[in-house]
C-alpha cells in the first residue's frame, strides 16, 4: 500500500532493478523492451491476485478434487500507444481475454488528453477491466479513459501502471475512490511540462523508437 488510498507498489528487487534499467538514458530500444516485458509480468500477477474463482470438481490421475477457474471475464484495456506495452503480459495469464482499445495522446502545449479511438469488446459493464498505461502523470488521460469506461457501465476497474506522479494519484483517487491502483513507483513530482521526474521519459517513444 501507499499514502494513498486503494494504490499498491510492487516492492521487489527484480523490479528496482528493472526500474533503474528502464530509467536509464544510456538503456537501448532491446533493453528497454525486455525491462517492461519483465516489469510488465510482476505487474500483471499482482494485479490479477483479487480475481473472484469459481470452485468445480477435477479428476486427478488418483482421485476427485476440487478445482478452481477465474470466475469473471477480464477486458485489458491499453490506453494507446504506450498501454500495449503491458498487454501481452495479461494475456500470459488470462490467455482468453478480451482487449479494447482507447487511442488518446496528450496535447504538448495544454497536457490535455486528446481522444482519437475507441474500440471496446462487449462484457465491459460486468467483467473485470483492466486499464493499462505506464505513465500516470497529469492523470487527465487516466481521468478520461475511466470516465469513458465508466460511461459504458463498467463497475470494477483496475489501473496499472508503471510509474505515477503525486499529481496524477491525487487526481485519480480523489475523483474514481472505487478505481484501484497498481504500479512500480510513485515519483517525485510534475515537472514544468507536465513531465514525471525523475521518471524515464516518453515511454511510448523509447517503446516504439520514435525517439
Ligand atoms: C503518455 C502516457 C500517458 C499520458 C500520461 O502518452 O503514455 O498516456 O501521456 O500523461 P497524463 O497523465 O498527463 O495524461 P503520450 O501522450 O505520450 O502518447 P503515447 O502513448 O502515444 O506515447
Amino acid at each position: 500500500m501507499s499514502t494513498f488510498k486503494n494504490v499498491s507498489v510492487l516492492e521487489h528487487p527484480v523490479v528496482a532493478r528493472d526500474l533503474s534499467i528502464l530509467r536509464d538514458q544510456s538503456t537501448d530500444i532491446v533493453g528497454f523492451r525486455k525491462a517492461m516485458a519483465r516489469i510488465a509480468n510482476i505487474l500483471a500477477y499482482s494485479a490479477l491476485k483479487e480475481l473472484p474463482l469459481r470452485e468445480h470438481s477435477i479428476n486427478t490421475p488418483i482421485t476427485e478434487t476440487k478445482g478452481y477457474a477465474i470466475d469473471t471475464e477480464v477486458i485489458v484495456v491499453p490506453i494507446l500507444r504506450a498501454g500495449l506495452s503491458l498487454v501481452d503480459a495479461i494475456i500470459e495469464f488470462i490467455p482468453d481475454a478480451k482487449v479494447g482499445h482507447l487511442g488518446m495522446y496528450r496535447d504538448e502545449t495544454t497536457h490535455e488528453p486528446v481522444d482519437y479511438y475507441s474500440n471496446l469488446p462487449d462484457g465491459v459493464a460486468e467483467g473485470q477491466v483492466l486499464l493499462v498505461d505506464p505513465m500516470l502523470a497529469t492523470g487527465g488521460s487516466a481521468d478520461d479513459a475511466i470516465g469513458f469506461l465508466k460511461k459504458q457501465g463498467a463497475q470494477n476497474i483496475r489501473f496499472i501502471s508503471l510509474i505515477c506522479a503525486p499529481e496524477g494519484l491525487k487526481r485519480i483517487t480523489e475523483k474514481y475512490p472505487d478505481v484501484s491502483i497498481i504500479t512500480a513507483a510513485i515519483d517525485e513530482k510534475l515537472n514544468d511540462q507536465a513531465f514525471i521526474v525523475p521518471g524515464l521519459g516518453d515511454a511510448g517513444d523509447r517503446y516504439f523508437g520514435t525517439l
